[in-house]
């Protein structure tokens, strides 16, 4: 059984020994706070009558915007005292089975190799408000920072001098953000991600994960991104030619990572980089570049 889903049963069985627990994270520590007011599960206009900051925001998530809060809360009760609890056992941290009983095309993607840290956790909640935020989606912020609010490496490869268009864009493009087949939640296996942009052959877009080369709903400004992407010469294997007339760019193994095969990314940073070109190793020139692999 896949980690997430045997995560998931066991926090279900947790739930149904100890019907008081709602929050697994606050252990064994009793719960101070006041119980809720009586209320009836369906009296969903009473909801928002008290919580009306949950339909409050500016991108609204369907069932909550149609004042539909019994989808996911139903009364329960904590340590003898009456509380709002999610449906089904969930907990706020693994909404994951609750939210695919509505949203079935990201059920796939729970089930992929590669799944992203926080998905495979079922911790949903950690980027889309289940009622609504500022922005779209439901996401905490604003367009990359969703992700750079964790991926501190990033923000910092984002602010170097040479920064790639893309990776500026939207990391949407390259990145599934809940799970792929390829590492890293890459939208392709190997170099095809970089060469959709950066050699003039027709992408092949049954190379990428479920047909969508940069995403269900692909950024704006993709086109010109996918027209301006400096051509480089490849033979017509599309493994060898580039940066000089018989290197190799895929299918060997890499010298300077050990168990890795070479690839774009083998010499250049995908997302920024000191010098130009966005090449590796700090490499401020082409020569410097070259000594990471040869000693010629
Ligand atoms: C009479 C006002 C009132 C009504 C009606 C009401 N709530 Fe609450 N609710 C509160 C208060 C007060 C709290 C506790 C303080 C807080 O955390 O904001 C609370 C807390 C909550 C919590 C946090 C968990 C908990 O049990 O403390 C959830 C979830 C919640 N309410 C959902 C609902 C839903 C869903 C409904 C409709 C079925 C509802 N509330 C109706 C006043 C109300
Ligand atoms: C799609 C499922 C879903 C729907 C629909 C939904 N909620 Fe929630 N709600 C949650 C989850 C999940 C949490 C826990 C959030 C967390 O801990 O990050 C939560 C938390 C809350 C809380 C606790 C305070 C907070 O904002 O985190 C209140 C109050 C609440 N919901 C009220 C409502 C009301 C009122 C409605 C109907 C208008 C509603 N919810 C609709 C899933 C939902
Ligand atoms: C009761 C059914 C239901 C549940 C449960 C539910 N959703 Fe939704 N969700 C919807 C509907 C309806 C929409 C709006 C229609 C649409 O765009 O798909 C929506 C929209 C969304 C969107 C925006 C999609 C878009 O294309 O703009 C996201 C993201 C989302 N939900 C995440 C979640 C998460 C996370 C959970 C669990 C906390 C969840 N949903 C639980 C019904 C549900
Ligand atoms: C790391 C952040 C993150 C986590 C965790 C996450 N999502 Fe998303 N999700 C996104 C982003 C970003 C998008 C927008 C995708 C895009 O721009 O194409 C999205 C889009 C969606 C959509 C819209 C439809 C689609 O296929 O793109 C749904 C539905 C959704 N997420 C549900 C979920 C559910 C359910 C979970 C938990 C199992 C979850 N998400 C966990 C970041 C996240
Ligand atoms: C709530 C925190 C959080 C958010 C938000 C988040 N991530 Fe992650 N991400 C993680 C964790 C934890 C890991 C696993 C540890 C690691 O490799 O850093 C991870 C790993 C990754 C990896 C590397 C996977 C691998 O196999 O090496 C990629 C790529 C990634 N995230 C992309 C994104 C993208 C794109 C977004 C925005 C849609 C995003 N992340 C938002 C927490 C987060
Ligand atoms: C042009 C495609 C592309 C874009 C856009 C992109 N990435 Fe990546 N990313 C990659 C590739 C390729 C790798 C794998 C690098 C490797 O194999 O060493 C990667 C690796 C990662 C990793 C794993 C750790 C690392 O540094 O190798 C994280 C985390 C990550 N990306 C996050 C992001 C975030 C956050 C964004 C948006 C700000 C983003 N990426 C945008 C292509 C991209
Ligand atoms: C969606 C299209 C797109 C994808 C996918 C893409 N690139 Fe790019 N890339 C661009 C664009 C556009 C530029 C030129 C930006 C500019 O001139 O400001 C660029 C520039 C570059 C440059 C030259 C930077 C410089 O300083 O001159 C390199 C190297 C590069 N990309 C490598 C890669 C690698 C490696 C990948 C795969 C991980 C990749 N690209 C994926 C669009 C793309
Ligand atoms: C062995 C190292 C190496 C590999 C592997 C490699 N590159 Fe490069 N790439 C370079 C160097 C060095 C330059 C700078 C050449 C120069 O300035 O003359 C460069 C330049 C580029 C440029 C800029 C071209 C321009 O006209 O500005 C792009 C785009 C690019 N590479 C994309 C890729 C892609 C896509 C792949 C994978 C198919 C790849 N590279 C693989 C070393 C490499
Ligand atoms: C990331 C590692 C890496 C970097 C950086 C790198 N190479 Fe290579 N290079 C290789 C690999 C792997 C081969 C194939 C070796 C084999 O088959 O034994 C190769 C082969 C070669 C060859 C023989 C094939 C040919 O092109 O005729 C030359 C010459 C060469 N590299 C020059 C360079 C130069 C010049 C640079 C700097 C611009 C460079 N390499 C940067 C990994 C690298």
């Amino acid at each position: 059984m896949p980690g997430a889903a045997r995560f998931m049963l066991m926090t279900v069985v947790v739930f149904q020994t100890l019907p008081g627990a709602q929050r697994s994270r606050a252990g064994s520590r009793p719960d101070a706070r006041p119980e809720h007011p009586p209320v009836e599960a369906r009296n969903e206009a009473g909801c928002i009558s008290c919580h009306a900051e949950v339909v409050s925001h500016r991108v609204m998530h369907g069932p909550a915007a149609a004042g539909q809060c019994a989808t996911c809360h139903v009364v329960g009760s904590a340590a003898g005292r009456r509380r709002i609890v999610l449906k089904g056992g969930a907990s706020s941290r693994d909404t994951a089975a609750l939210c695919v009983t509505c949203h079935q095309e990201i059920t796939d993607r729970l089930e992929q190799k590669h799944r992203h840290a926080p998905v495979a956790a079922g911790n949903c909640t950690a980027c889309h408000d289940p009622h609504g935020s500022p922005f779209r989606f439901q996401l905490p912020a604003e367009g990359n920072r969703a992700c750079t609010t964790c991926h501190e490496d990033i923000a910092q490869a984002l602010a170097q001098d040479h920064v790639h268009a893309p990776a500026a864009a939207s990391c949407q493009i390259c990145h599934d953000p809940h799970g792929a087949s390829s590492p890293a939640q890459l939208r392709t296996a190997g170099n095809a991600v970089c060469l959709a942009c950066h050699v003039d052959v027709p992408v092949d877009a049954s190379v990428v994960e479920g047909g969508f080369m940069f995403g269900r709903r692909p950024v704006e400004g993709i086109e010109r991104l996918i027209a301006t992407g400096p051509r480089i010469l490849l033979d017509g294997s599309l493994v060898s030619g580039h940066p000089t007339i018989a290197h190799p760019v895929d299918a060997r193994p890499d010298p300077s990572a050990r168990g890795r095969t070479l690839g774009c990314a083998s010499c250049h940073n995908p997302h920024g980089s000191a010098g130009a070109k966005l090449l590796r190793f700090g490499a401020k020139g082409v020569s410097s570049l070259c000594i990471k692999c040869h000693s010629f």
